[in-house]
């Protein structure tokens, strides 16, 4: 019962972390809340019966390296305690956590006090720097732990300084800087030891709007760059639709759904989900391969303007995408195009318009869409096209188009899911 929703999307990507059947009880005695006797009974009950808080329950999530995951859910539901148990700065009550291959939950205390300080970078809510010690010492805090030298210490902070763009403040002390930097530096401070996972439990709940939205765009470009495996606590939706690859929705200790963005604002799994994401843009998260269509009229680069003009006025259309034989998009042709292009050919004696192709003058590029771009960055395009945007794929291939229509309908909350067919399309 756990995962509703759509996490099947094939990802060849490695596995960076592995959680199955992850249970915390809290209080005396929390494994005998796993037998029969208890384990199916709702969270006020176990308490009232036996005065044990189940912070989680039988939770089964995959990370893949890379990917950027998010836990979101409302207070009380459990998001510290599952990425607290990740690495084991609270003990599981049962269930396995694999870290890059290696069951976290079997570790031995040194082994696993060598493995936090390798493989992971933690930020918090109150970034947790030491007020006594200057921004380069506490950035270069979790190396000597590491028992790093000082100088090899001191050059890597110095650059994970620079890649939180602190330059210039490593002699001053947290003191001296605004929330924002602040947490800068408890992001250099994680990044120092170059970990694979970034465990970030709420990093921005405590900055201001506008710095808070900065930090999102920057730590958007960080991973881009860096390529870290991060899991990402919050209970800000627009803060996980902006910065997840994947969304994990916690309620009452249990997952209810994992899905991306898109997955979970237009099929929200449960009632609990659909008011979560009531406020949610559409237009932010749907793409536009997700609502492209094949193209109900096409024309192929070799065919004359005259053929052309008979299809589109048989189709009843003024418009139509042209392919050439690899199916890529070369642009639009118009019927008013082709009338007049013909028209003066015939006034002109010209006796070859059977000969012309669909190309150059009669063939008009326009503005392009991605599969994976969401419908509020194809807006601006739906103007400047005939009633439809073109989807093509990196080497400029034609996938689909996406029709003005659908997209106002798409993102309209009470539409029925599918537009009446419309008649003149491109
Ligand atoms: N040390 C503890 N002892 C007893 N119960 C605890 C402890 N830590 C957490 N809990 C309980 O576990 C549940 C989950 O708490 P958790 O802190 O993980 O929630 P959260 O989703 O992170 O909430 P928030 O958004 O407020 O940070 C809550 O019911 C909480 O009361
Ligand atoms: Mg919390």
């Amino acid at each position: 019962m756990n995962h509703s929703g759509a996490d099947s999307a094939p990802d060849s990507r490695e596995t960076a972390i592995r959680i199955s059947g992850l249970w915390k009880v809290f209080g005396l005695d929390p494994r005998r809340i796993l037998t029969d006797k208890y384990r199916n009974l709702g969270k006020t009950e176990i308490l009232e019966k036996t005065g044990c808080v189940v912070g989680m329950r039988n939770i089964d999530i995959e990370v893949k390296k890379g990917e950027f995951f998010i836990i979101m859910g409302l207070s009380g539901s459990g998001k510290s305690t599952l990425i607290r148990n990740v690495i084991r700065l609270v003990e599981p009550t049962a269930g396995t956590v694999e870290v890059l291959g290696e069951d976290v939950t079997r570790m031995g205390e040194a082994r696993l006090l060598e493995f936090r300080k390798t493989a992971f970078g933690m930020v918090f809510q109150h970034y947790g720097l030491f007020p006594h010690m200057t921004v380069l010492d506490n950035a270069a805090y979790a190396l000597k732990v590491q028992k790093l030298p000082k100088g090899e210490r001191y050059a890597r902070a110095m650059r994970s300084i620079e890649t939180v763009g602190l330059k210039g403040w490593e002699d001053q002390y947290p003191g001296a800087l605004s929330g924002g930097m602040q947490q800068r530096v408890g992001l250099a401070r994680a990044l120092a030891s170059d970990p694979e996972i970034l465990l970030m439990d709420e990093p921005f709940s405590g900055l201001d709007p506008l710095i808070r939205r900065q930090m999102q765009d920057e730590l958007i470009e960080l991973q881009a760059k860096l390529q870290k495996t991060i899991v990402f606590v919050t209970h800000d939706l627009h803060e996980a639709l902006k910065l997840g690859n994947r969304i994990a929705i916690m309620r009452n200790g249990e997952v209810v759904q994992i899905g991306t963005a898109e997955e979970i604002v237009t099929a929200p799994a449960d009632e609990y989900i659909a008011e979560f994401v009531q406020d949610a843009s559409p237009a932010k998260v749907i793409t536009a391969g997700s609502i492209m269509t094949e193209p109900a009229v096409l024309l192929y680069a070799w065919e004359g303007p005259k053929t052309a003009l008979t299809i589109l006025k048989r189709e009843r259309r003024q418009a139509a995408f042209v392919v050439d034989r690899e199916h890529k998009l070369l642009g639009v042709a118009t019927r008013d195009r082709l009338e007049r292009f013909i028209a003066e050919r015939e006034a002109a004696g010209a006796k070859d318009a059977g000969t012309v192709r669909l190309a150059g003058e009669l063939v008009s590029e326009v503005p392009v869409a991605r599969e994976e771009m969401v419908l509020e960055d194809i807006f601006s395009m739906a103007r400047a096209n005939y009633r439809a945007v073109p989807v093509v794929s990196e080497s400029g291939r034609l996938l689909g188009t996406v029709k003005t229509d659908d997209i106002f309908d798409a993102i309209s909350p009470s539409s029925p899911e599918h537009a009446p067919e419309g008649g003149n399309h491109v």
